[in-house]
């Protein structure tokens, strides 16, 4: 299968062309503002399997639910707590995904067989505009070869499902860069699955009280079961192995230095990059720039595969704001093999 590049920048007929795949079943690579994705039509299960198939993704792993008007919602989830209301004023559009009681409509395969449904509003124009024009709502997992790291630029989704599917909608490099936060509102209090582009903080400001999941902090066996189950499996993984240095970026740097053989990757902070020029190295942004670093962090995790190194050294954010999405896809890439420097 040839692959196509539809640029709605050069030409419109982008969104009817992609569009028209859509409602015929195919599946199509779409940008949003966090990360691409791979997108069906959410109410056609054939159409959703299609989606595993180019992936090679665990059946087991439910789906995202993209819509572009808040009204879907209630099409799409049995009840609709008052909680989700105010969420969805606050960060919709926007990187936000809430995990709520599926109604029928939604097949098993986007569920996994679960009976909940999680429904985001991207922000990406395009994403809009697409999902408006196939008229259904889109399902939608990050659009890379499972177990890979997310893509964040067309040609990262080129790279991974290129004859694989029939196309895939430009729409520029990510503006976020991980994926959405998803929230959990189908139990007694909410919690929180999945750190991404809108933080823990932020969710506390409207919720109180917010859980966090212990599959955020540390690596659950193949024999648990999770509530998110994207998070137990070996994620955003180059090919070789990661190391994740958390602490005061001056002795991460330090402490990298020490360690890392010259057959190393690095992958630091602005201010500690005139310590790597022997290496392979990629720059994340400042330290203290997280909205840098997580726009750069996929990009940086697939670099290496081009390259010959033999293993990767991470400084890694702290856990304050975008840095707890940022520093959980480094730990998760690094299969929690994570050194605290004190
Ligand atoms: O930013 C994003 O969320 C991107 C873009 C394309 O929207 N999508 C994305 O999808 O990251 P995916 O499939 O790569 O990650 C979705 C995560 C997985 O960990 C999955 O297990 C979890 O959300 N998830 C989806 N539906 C769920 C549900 N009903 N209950 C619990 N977890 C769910
Ligand atoms: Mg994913």
């Amino acid at each position: 299968m040839i692959t196509r590049l539809l640029d709605p920048v050069k030409d419109r007929t982008a969104y009817t062309e992609a569009a028209t795949l859509l409602r015929a079943g195919e599946v199509v690579g779409m940008p949003t503002e966090t990360v691409y994705g791979l997108a069906a039509n959410a109410l056609d299960g054939k159409a959703v399997a299609k989606i595993f198939a180019a992936k090679g993704r665990p059946q087991d792993n439910p789906l995202i639910v993209h819509i572009a008007d808040q009204k879907q919602m209630y099409d799409l989830a049995r009840t609709v707590p008052e909680s989700v209301e105010k969420l969805a004023s606050r960060f919709w559009p926007g990187p936000l995904t809430m995990i709520l009681p599926k109604a029928d409509c939604i097949p098993d395969e986007v569920s996994a067989g679960l009976d909940t449904v999680g429904i985001r509003l991207p922000s990406h124009p395009v994403a809009q505009e697409l999902i408006r024009e196939a008229g259904v709502p889109l399902a939608a997992p990050s659009a890379n070869t499972s177990g890979r790291p997310s893509t964040t630029t067309s040609s990262h989704v080129m790279e991974d499902l290129g004859g694989k599917i029939p196309a895939i909608l430009e729409g520029g490099p990510c503006t976020v860069g991980v994926e959405s936060t998803v929230v959990s509102l189908a139990g007694d209090k909410p919690r929180l699955l999945r750190p991404g582009g809108i933080s823990l903080e932020q969710l506390r400001e409207v919720l109180g009280e917010v859980e966090v999941d212990r599959a955020l902090r540390e690596k659950i066996g193949d024999d648990v079961r999770v509530s998110a189950p994207g998070m137990k499996y070996r994620h955003y993984a180059p090919k070789a192995p990661v190391t994740v240095v958390c602490g005061d970026p001056e002795r991460t740097a330090a402490y990298i230095t020490r360690h890392a053989g010259l057959d190393a990757g690095i992958i630091c902070f602005s201010e500690c990059a005139f310590q790597f020029e022997m290496h392979e190295r990629r720059v994340i942004g400042s330290s203290d720039d997280v909205q840098t670093q997580a726009r750069r962090i996929f990009d940086a995790l697939r670099a290496f595969d081009d390259t010959n190194v033999r293993e990767i050294w991470a400084q890694c954010p702290d856990d304050k704001g975008l840095g707890l999405a940022v520093a959980n896809r480094l730990k998760k890439a690094a299969g929690f093999h994570v050194i605290n420097v004190v």
